[in-house]
């Protein structure tokens, strides 16, 4: 049976390595692998001396130990290290659900977010965020009167791509309560998390919340580290952490030496890599205000409270066919909603990157271009 078209990747895959001037990725900027090493306080010598045998499927004991200590009650067995962070979407999805279960989605979301539980159940209700005057937010009471006697998962992603949007911790710790009177699993993407902006605090990890809740993260976004392709997944009841194993000899088996290796390395470097990557996009998000102050009749703004990403609203009939004409025509990359699946009137924007301001200059000059 047909998957749907991954659509956010399927446009990536087209523009991502075409377009000069990116202005959507959610990846901070990166570094060398040099570079990672001295950070860490190691050297190419110690990458040499790895061996390149088969690893533990759960993954590498001391990486466990290490992913362990981010959270406050999480044991290493509970962590399963994955071949990519996308993978622990995949694996969750076919380790917990039957085709006659009931999911509901925080959307708009990551695609495979919604589109591999609809795949599995052909059941799934969307909880959409929404735009508000003070930026975006969630409605709780529409989250609970989406739950059916047969809804086995919600599925959130905070800090969340594309909007942006960070809860509170009463918020959050409302979710995991409506979850947990109806008994559902929670699976919350924590991609993004380390990057609140402007001195916000962390939330707790949903894993510190909630025995039920399956957690998502890895190094792509916040250490700015995609191409190592690490991530893991948080597990804490046995028998679906076996099951999830199970299925991943289908898929990976164990995860890339050479990734668990770097993985240490970025773990060891993590603070300087977060501080790195929030000052980076705060900088940005400086000069993506005053962009937007200029051209207001354009776009509507809602600065993101964390993660490197935000979706602006715009003015004109169709995102999806400006973005295709603006990539084509001034090798600037948007991302539209609608490969989102949220309607066809905003673009996602991306902050983390070093080259954002001379991109975004890049873009004024073609919309200034275009109106003279
Ligand atoms: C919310 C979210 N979850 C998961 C992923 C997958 O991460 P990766 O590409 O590192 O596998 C992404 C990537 O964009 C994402 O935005």
């Amino acid at each position: 049976m047909q998957i749907a078209p991954f659509e956010i990747e399927q446009y990536f895959d087209r523009y991502e390595f075409t377009t000069p001037h990116l202005l959507c990725a959610s990846d901070c900027e990166t570094v060398s692998l040099a570079e990672l090493l001295e950070m860490a306080g190691m050297s190419m010598s110690d990458f040499g001396r790895l061996r390149l045998g088969y690893t533990e499927a759960q993954g590498n004991p001391e990486l466990r130990t290490a992913v362990s200590h981010l959270y406050k009650s999480v044991q290493p067995n509970q962590v399963v290290i994955l071949a990519a962070p996308e993978e622990g979407i995949y694996l969750t999805m076919r380790a917990l659900l039957d085709p006659d279960d009931h999911v509901i989605v925080l959307t708009p979301a990551y695609n495979s977010l919604r589109t591999i539980a609809q795949h599995i159940t052909g059941n799934v209700s969307q909880w959409e965020i929404q735009p508000t005057e003070n930026g975006w937010q969630i409605d709780l009471n529409a989250f609970e009167r989406l739950v059916k006697p047969e809804t086995k998962l919600i599925i959130v992603n905070f800090p969340h791509n594309p909007t942006g949007f960070l809860p509170t911790l009463n918020q959050l710790q409302a979710v995991v309560d409506i979850a947990q009177r109806h008994d559902i699993w929670l699976f919350c993407d924590e991609m993004y998390r380390g990057l609140e902006l402007y001195g916000a605090d962390t939330l707790p990890s949903a894993t510190d919340l909630y025995h039920r809740a399956i957690v998502l993260a890895g190094l792509s976004k916040v250490h700015g580290l995609p191409g190592l392709r690490a991530g893991w997944l948080i597990i804490q009841e046995p028998e679906l952490r076996a099951q999830l194993i199970n299925w991943k000899h289908y898929t990976s088996i164990c995860p890339p030496a050479p990734s668990e290796f770097l993985a240490m390395a970025a773990l060891k470097a993590q603070e300087q890599l977060i501080l790195r990557s929030r000052r980076l996009i705060e900088q940005n998000l400086q000069a993506a205000a005053s962009f937007f102050e200029r051209l207001s009749q354009l776009f509507e703004w809602r600065p993101p409270q964390a993660g490197s990403v935000a979706l602006v609203g715009l003015n004109l009939p169709s995102a999806t066919d400006y973005c295709h004409k603006l990539a084509e025509s001034a090798g600037v990359l948007l991302l539209p909603s609608s490969y989102l699946g949220y309607g066809d009137q905003h673009v996602r924007m991306g902050y983390g990157r070093a080259d954002f301001t001379a991109n975004l200059a890049v873009f004024e000059e073609y919309l200034l271009a275009a109106t003279t």
